[in-house]
């Protein structure tokens, strides 16, 4: 089947860049809500996929655990479908190009742009003992990322959006300051995947750093973490099967079933018609695991190639660095760096 995105002379596939933080387990809500997008991406567009470790020492991390942490991510990614014959997918910190850019771009970002950024005022909130200045300098980073590569869109999620706006601002001032440099980035509103909240509150997004490890799922959670989670999880007293109005939990477990499964809330309701939330949540526990076990699988095998992993991500990134390395020229050219 071709669609529009197909390759052609005339019609070169369009970029897409997306990145994720390797800090620690990844959760039910990273994959539905981005990495399964990333990997039906991989068909119709030109993806570069990063793991944004450079980010991640924005908050301290112990040593040997973010060097596990990096390592086990990018075997994960590579199990739940990241082809390497489709993408680019490398460790940013194996890329110079980036901090180099992120020091450039960090000139022409104003320091009141940065302070208004709702996640660096969370942040500081929440990790007031270390209020650095890299965690301020974030999206100047995470614009870098994006620019090196002319990204034409960029999936994130609402979190993000405000961080994307950024890029696309200095990309602009950048362009018109000098000539066209970067391409404009624009967000990529995904056609299916989820917004997926916390088991324990389902008015918060699930996130790894909750206090509580009930509140989510981790892809490498055992059949038996998964069938007590979803045992556990918040729901209410109506007891119908049903997507509504302040049913945010049902709706929560529909949405996780819906998404693995692919069946519809109608075809949902319907089947669990005069069943409870015990039958359905048995089901959505069921669902996961059959869903989880082939990517738990293949990650187990690949975690303990190293050799095969190093060799993965060592050729992505130079190819990631011959790509970003072509801009990075430009811009230092346009600048007047002695080159
Ligand atoms: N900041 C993003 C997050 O925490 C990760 C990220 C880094 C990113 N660089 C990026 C996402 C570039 C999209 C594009 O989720």
């Amino acid at each position: 089947m071709t669609s529009s995105n197909t390759q052609t002379p005339d019609n070169p596939k369009k970029i897409i860049f997306s990145a994720i933080q390797p800090s620690g387990t990844i959760t039910l809500g990273n994959y539905l809500g981005a990495l399964q997008n990333w990997i039906t991406l991989q068909d119709d567009y030109r993806c570069i996929f990063a793991l944004a470790d450079l980010h991640t020492i924005t908050v301290r991390q112990d040593p040997p655990k973010f060097r596990r942490n990096v390592l086990e991510a990018y075997a994960l990614l590579l199990s739940c479908g990241i082809d390497l014959e489709k993408s680019i997918f490398f460790i940013q910190s194996h890329v110079h190009t980036h901090a180099e850019l992120a020091w450039i771009l960090n000139c022409y970002t104003q320091f009141g742009e940065l302070s208004r950024m709702t996640q660096f005022k969370d942040k500081s909130l929440r990790h007031a003992d270390n209020i650095n200045v890299g965690l301020f300098a974030y999206p100047s980073l995470m614009a870098a990322d994006i620019l090196l590569y002319q990204a034409d869109l960029v999936p994130v999620g609402a979190d993000q959006k405000q961080h994307l706006e950024l890029a696309r601002d200095i990309a602009s001032r950048f362009n018109g300051a000098y000539s066209p440099t970067f391409t404009i980035p624009d967000p990529y509103i995904p056609k299916t995947g989820a917004r997926i909240m916390s088991l324990q509150d389902p008015l918060k997004k699930m996130s790894k750093s909750d206090d509580n490890a009930n509140a989510y799922l981790s892809l490498l959670d055992s059949p038996d973490d998964i069938v007590r989670k979803l045992k556990r999880a918040v729901t209410d007293s109506d007891g119908s099967v049903a997507y509504a109005d302040g049913k945010d939990g049902i709706n929560n477990l529909m949405r996780i079933y819906s998404c693995i499964t692919g069946r519809s809330f109608e075809q949902i309701e319907t089947d669990f018609s005069g069943k409870g939330y015990g039958d359905f949540k048995a089901a959505v526990a069921e669902a996961l695991i059959e869903h989880l076990r082939p990517i738990q699988e293949r990650f187990h095998m690949l975690v303990q190639d190293k050799a095969y992993l190093e060799s993965c991500y060592s050729k992505c990134a130079q190819d990631a660095l011959h790509l970003s390395g072509r801009t990075l020229k430009k811009v230092m050219k346009k600048i007047g760096f002695v080159l």
